[in-house]
């Protein structure tokens, strides 16, 4: 099934279009993160005003918390947690092991126990994709071993190899479900050239609807990840999505976006931002610092978002030296406004063959700094 609609390129950078069942997905698109069937501090509605097309949600939370037979009764994810947009899942293995007390993986399993009770739960790729199905999600990832770097090479080699053969699991227990649905396979391989070759080559024979990339930004420096970007998305079909996961920062996303990158999700813009820290087109701003605390100005008066151009720096400086929750709301807001604006930004760059020098003017503005 074809799911991406090319609209226009310039140079590797590409414009285009996801269609799911709950609607498209406009590229290059982030998604903000809802790892517990919300993004944090935000209704959906005032996610869905930033101009975000599709949220992430996560297999591991909410296998655990509140168990996906339940959402599945409920109604499914979308009516769950209102929003009746586009839903992407992840598969679970990346968080078993960033968070579980204890975890194992074998060929046929990831076997672990919940961060929350201590209870053992076993995830294959079949149940993966179960899961991913009983939540409702319009696009459903591959069950995947992901490495931190830096890592042995036949460490890095023995996850890419199991990843290919849980991606063709996931292919025949996901074939009878599909219903309209797309799952993605993932591209591993570490840093290794030779490595993410051969895990790209086999799994666009595989024929996937569409692709990510996984295994970067985990402890390898940004021009690492970049090059493994030039290695893979090449590799991969033009006529399908493809997806960097996990990154990044504004910097990442514009440089990914210049090597091929048409879909992003990372908690950066909401886990700052419920810190202290807003992205902004004068690049990071730090509202904790004491500089703000008498400066009446708006955030940023230029903003498309309501939030920026409304609250003083001064009252932000106060709501989140107090911890007040408003503080972490308006801030991600206006991080996750940002993440929008920067995307359409690209978009509408990349329609009009003009991609470098709006990503130039952009870290023009990071560089000059905070006015
Ligand atoms: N999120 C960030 N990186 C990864 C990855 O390599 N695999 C999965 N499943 N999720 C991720």
């Amino acid at each position: 099934m074809k799911i991406y609609k090319l609209n226009a390129t310039d140079g590797a950078a590409r414009t285009g279009e996801v269609a799911t069942p709950h609607g498209i997905i406009r590229t290059p698109a982030f998604m903000p993160v809802g790892t517990q069937a919300t993004v944090k501090g935000m209704h959906p509605e005032a996610v869905r005003e930033t101009g975000a097309d599709v949220v992430l949600g996560n297999t591991y939370h909410l296998m655990l918390r509140p168990g996906a037979e339940r959402v599945a009764a409920l109604g499914g994810l979308h009516k769950f947690m209102n929003w009746p947009h586009v839903i992407l899942t992840d598969s679970g293995g990346f968080q078993v092991m960033s968070l579980s007390a204890m975890r194992k993986i074998d060929e046929n399993a990831v076997t672990f126990r919940s961060h929350i009770d201590g209870s053992t739960h076993v995830l294959t790729p079949e149940r993966a994709i179960e899961i991913q199905t009983l939540l409702g999600s319009d696009i459903v990832m591959q069950l995947d071993e992901c490495v931190r770097l830096p890592a042995e090479r036949a460490e890095v080699e023995k996850a890419m190899r199991l990843s290919l053969r849980w991606a063709e699991r996931c292919q025949r227990a996901f074939a009878p479900v599909r219903d309209g649905r797309s799952l993605f396979a993932i591209v591993q391989g570490g840093d290794d050239v030779a490595l993410r070759e051969e895990s790209a080559r086999e799994l666009n024979a595989m024929d996937f609807p569409g692709y990510a990339i996984g295994g970067l930004a985990v402890g390898e420096p940004q021009e690492v990840m970049l090059r493994m970007l030039e290695v893979v998305a090449p590799l991969l079909p033009a006529d399908k999505p493809r997806y960097l996961m996990g990154v990044g920062t504004p910097d990442d996303l514009l440089k990914a976006v210049a090597r091929g990158i048409d879909m992003f999700d990372c908690v950066m813009p909401t886990r700052n931002g419920r810190h202290g820290l807003a992205f902004s087109r004068f690049g990071p701003i730090n509202l904790k610092n004491a500089r703000h605390a008498d400066d009446p100005r708006p955030f940023d008066e230029e903003s498309p978002c309501a939030a920026a151009r409304t609250y003083s720096r001064a009252y932000l400086h106060h709501l989140t030296k107090t911890n007040e929750m408003l503080g972490a709301i308006l801030l991600t807001t206006i991080n996750i406004a940002y993440y929008q604006e920067l995307m359409a930004g690209a978009r509408a760059a990349i329609a009009a063959k003009a991609f470098a020098s709006f990503a130039d003017g952009v870290a023009a503005g990071w560089a000059a700094g905070d006015l």
